[in-house]
């Protein structure tokens, strides 16, 4: 089966290199030939009207923002309270990314395994050829080239979207290191990644517009072989920006899987303790757990200095010493606004003061915007997400679930001097955490890498809004990549367990711990404050990480010792402390059975490593029972 799509003739690609008559509308000087020629490509299935190649200069921002306000896809934030801001309101279909619609077309269906959506690439490249014949038709096809990572960093990789939405392209502004630098960069010798969005809402001559285009069918689809990605059908998030989700996660999984690195859904934290000793954390939580609020942690207890180098991606890769390095392959937060607040995280809302663009929040009547969550109160009318009129009484949200903020990550406050360093910087510990109102305890420390792994791989969340589905349902999400590993999970497992392999050799490994914020009691309220308190949490860590601290062994690992997290000032009661790290072996034992069965839709694949794991944990659980 020939590479879809089918290849322009000398004809069609004549008429384009004609077409392009100004700078904007052709490829810049020194553009590499192949991206000439996939562009052209691309251009002769999809027949848009126009193409611009986007060169990232905040002119075209202007330019893109102004021609949205004037369509009506943006309305301008009332500058007097939020300058340069726009609120976007999608189409009330297009909310959320569509994981029942994300296929791995990866050459064999062992390769996506069991918890992928696969589809044989030959028989994908025929539906994609047919859904994209035609479908940019009235409008404009940018051409966006990007870096996931600081510009020339050796941990950064190269890719080029188009795309007919304006929106993405604003996004894409503001999420990567997008535009002519990027383009420069790619030489023949360069395997940068191809990704391919349409909304799938070709216009005929004269049809208007809607506000927010897109399509009832809906294909978000990777190919990590050939490592491109074809997105139709929606304009919205991770389904859209595809620097994000698509192929900082699925496709640069697969990537760093053949490289010896890793890509995961993970922020990167760098704290000072009092005694000035510096440390970077990377923790994997399932989508909607607060990653972004404890990226910008603001610690409650004093001494304590944290600084924010990314809330959703870590790419991470042993460097020239053998330590585990690792940066932010974006450039910006792609933020959940519901719940976000002064109190709940004051370092993003002093974030998004101004350039920045929401979608789906409510629209205040001055002119500002408002979300639950961001004042105590709401106010007594508002415009809705849906641009309908609201108040108190409504009884539905104002602002989506799902609203975003969408917002440079260089406004940020607590944004560290090393988050651009090319190198990465140098991860002492790594933490997994879900939403489990049950069992799972506040804190432990695993016993070595690979009890690390297998409490990665058993990682599981209430569901959350982020993706579609029912809200509060449990679901497994093993190292919190459950949507976006783009090959066999079972495979990441025995990477992850290679991977210490190679760093337990080079003698500097990065400690591993499991942390739970959202145990609840038995009245049903939550056992520990959260958000700044976390930091008492991250201290024993850290303390655990330089060996000031003892802790206890328990059948789930290493917990703290009575008083050794410090509680001073916080409302946890001694019983609370208790619950927080009660371990009931049966309802353990019971948890694991589901273990057991989940880790058996992976067959052979299952590393052995993480049987013997299920097999120690059980036997110890059992011990416990016993005492
Ligand atoms: C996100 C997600 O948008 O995880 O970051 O869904
Ligand atoms: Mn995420």
């Amino acid at each position: 089966m020939t590479l879809t799509p089918t290849r322009p003739t000398t004809e069609t690609l004549s008429v384009l290199r004609r077409a392009a008559s100004s700078p904007q509308h052709s490829a810049p000087v020194g553009t590499d030939p192949s991206v000439v020629d996939w562009v052209a490509t691309i251009a002769a299935l999809a027949t848009p009207d126009d193409i611009v190649w986007c060169d990232g200069s905040p002119a075209e921002y202007d330019r893109l923002t102004r021609q949205m306000v004037s369509t009506g896809t943006l309305t301008q934030v009332n500058p007097e309270h939020r300058p340069y801001s726009f609120l976007a309101r999608s189409d009330p279909s297009d909310v959320a990314r569509v994981e029942a619609r994300t296929f791995i077309c990866s050459e064999t269906e062992e390769e996506a395994g069991p918890t992928n959506n696969w589809r044989a690439p030959a028989e994908m490249r025929v539906t994609l050829d047919g859904l994209f014949a035609g479908s940019m038709r009235g409008r404009t096809m940018y051409v966006i080239p990007f870096s996931m990572g600081p510009l020339g960093s050796p941990l950064a990789r190269l890719g080029i979207q188009v795309t007919d939405s304006p929106y993405v392209v604003a996004s894409m502004g503001i999420m990567t290191r997008m535009g002519t630098d990027a383009l420069r960069l790619i030489t023949p010798e360069t395997r940068w990644v191809r990704a391919i969005h349409s909304v799938g809402a070709p216009l005929a001559a004269g049809q208007r517009d809607v506000a927010w285009p897109c399509n009832e069918m809906k294909y978000i689809t990777h190919f990590p072989e050939t490592r491109e990605i074809w997105s139709f059908g929606s304009a919205y998030g991770g389904n859209a920006v595809l620097a994000k989700k698509a192929f900082a996660l699925r496709i640069a999984s697969v990537i760093a899987r053949e490289e010896g690195w890793l890509a995961e859904h993970m922020l990167i934290l760098k704290l000072t303790n009092p005694r000035g000793r510096v440390f970077h954390l990377a923790a994997a939580f399932p989508s909607a757990c607060g990653k972004t609020n404890l990226a910008m942690l603001k610690p409650s207890i004093p001494g304590w200095h944290v600084e924010t180098i990314g809330d959703d991606i870590a790419w991470l890769a042993p460097g020239a010493d053998g330590r585990l390095r690792a940066i932010n392959p974006e450039a910006g937060f792609f933020g959940v606004a519901p719940g976000t607040g002064p109190k709940t995280n004051a370092t993003a809302i002093d974030t998004i003061w101004g350039h920045t663009i929401f979608t789906n929040v409510a629209l205040r009547d001055d002119g500002d915007v408002w979300w639950e969550g961001l004042t105590e109160n709401a106010p007594d009318h508002l415009i809705d997400w849906q641009g309908n009129d609201w108040s108190p009484t409504s009884g539905t949200p104002a602002a989506h679930p799902n609203s975003r903020f969408t917002v440079a990550a260089s406004q940020c406050p607590t944004i560290s001097d090393d988050w651009q360093d090319p190198e990465g910087v140098v991860i002492d510990a790594i933490i997994f955490g879900g939403r489990r109102a049950t069992n799972v305890p506040l804190v432990v420390e695993a016993r070595d890498w690979e009890h690390g792994v297998f409490i990665g791989a058993t990682v599981s969340s209430e569901r959350t809004a982020a993706a579609e589905g029912v809200v509060g349902e449990l679901r497994r999400d093993p190292f919190a990549m459950m949507p976006f590993c783009g090959y066999n999970m079972a495979d990441h497992w025995s990477h992850w367990l290679e991977m210490g392999s190679k760093l337990r050799t080079a003698g500097n490994m990065p400690r591993i711990f499991q942390v739970n914020w959202f145990r609840k009691g038995d009245d049903g309220s939550f056992l520990w404050p959260g958000f700044s308190e976390n930091a008492r949490v991250l201290e024993w860590i850290l303390d655990r990480v330089e060996g000031r601290t003892p802790a206890v062994d328990t059948p789930l690992g290493w917990k703290p010792v009575d008083g050794g997290i410090n509680l001073d000032g916080t409302s946890v009661t001694t019983r609370d402390w208790h619950q927080l790290f009660e371990v009931d072996p049966d309802a353990w034992i019971a948890e694991l059975e589901g273990t057991d069965d989940f880790f058996a839709e992976f067959g052979d694949r299952l590393p052995a490593a993480l049987t013997t794991q299920l097999t120690d944990i059980r036997r110890r659980l059992k011990l416990s029972r016993e005492n």
